[in-house]
């Protein structure tokens, strides 16, 4: 069986976590892997950390209970996506102790074109003050200083940031190259 890992997606709000996580997830499923489960902030939030909010407290807790399952996962074979905000460094430098092959991609965008983008609106609200504590505007995010990988969304296309994850992963030998015979996969 092959070695399960995580790849771990932090950055600021809207910056594309969630649609890379989804990217390299069908990229992986392309090439014949099953064993792929996707944790995601919006997604865990409504089950697994629902009572929480987004005090440092309750982040930390959030990211706490998440490296618990990415743990067993990519401890058992399974190629792991995480998309989390995750803002503090010291949560993520737990999560990368606990889990198997741990592969931090910083998921880098400006904060001017984060607030032009705003699907969600959150942006605005944060600015008018109608959200408090909101990441990147009056609440922390700490920048990983060594990831495994960098993609920048403000300048990089969707495939572009998604081709630098899979290359990575690629060149550790985690995922079968294109092509790969069934065993190999
Ligand atoms: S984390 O900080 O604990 O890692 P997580 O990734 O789970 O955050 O959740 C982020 C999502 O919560 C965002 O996509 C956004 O939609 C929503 N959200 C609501 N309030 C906030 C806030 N104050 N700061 C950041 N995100 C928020």
């Amino acid at each position: 069986m092959r070695d399960g890992f995580v790849v771990w997606f932090t950055g600021l709000p809207g910056a594309g976590k969630t649609t890379l996580a989804i990217a390299v997830e069908n990229a992986l499923r392309a090439r014949g892997m099953r064993f792929v489960q996707r944790l995601d902030g919006d997604v865990v939030r409504q089950d697994l950390t629902r009572d929480l909010g987004f005090s440092k407290e309750d982040r930390d807790e959030n990211i706490r209970r998440v490296t618990f399952v990415a743990e067993l996962l990519s401890k058992n074979g399974v190629a792991t996506m995480c998309a989390f905000i995750s803002p503090y460094r010291v949560a993520r430098a737990e999560a990368r102790r606990r889990c198997h092959n741990f592969i931090e991609v910083y998921v880098d965008c400006s904060l001017d074109v984060l607030i032009a983008r705003d699907p969600k609106g959150l942006y605005r609200k944060a600015l008018a003050g109608e959200i408090t504590g909101f990441t990147g505007i009056d609440d922390p995010y700490e920048p990983p200083e060594h990831p495994e990988v960098v993609v920048h969304t403000d300048r990089e296309t969707v495939a572009e940031s998604t081709a630098k994850i899979i290359s990575y992963l690629e060149g550790r030998d985690l995922i079968p190259p294109l092509g790969a015979p069934v065993e190999a996969r």
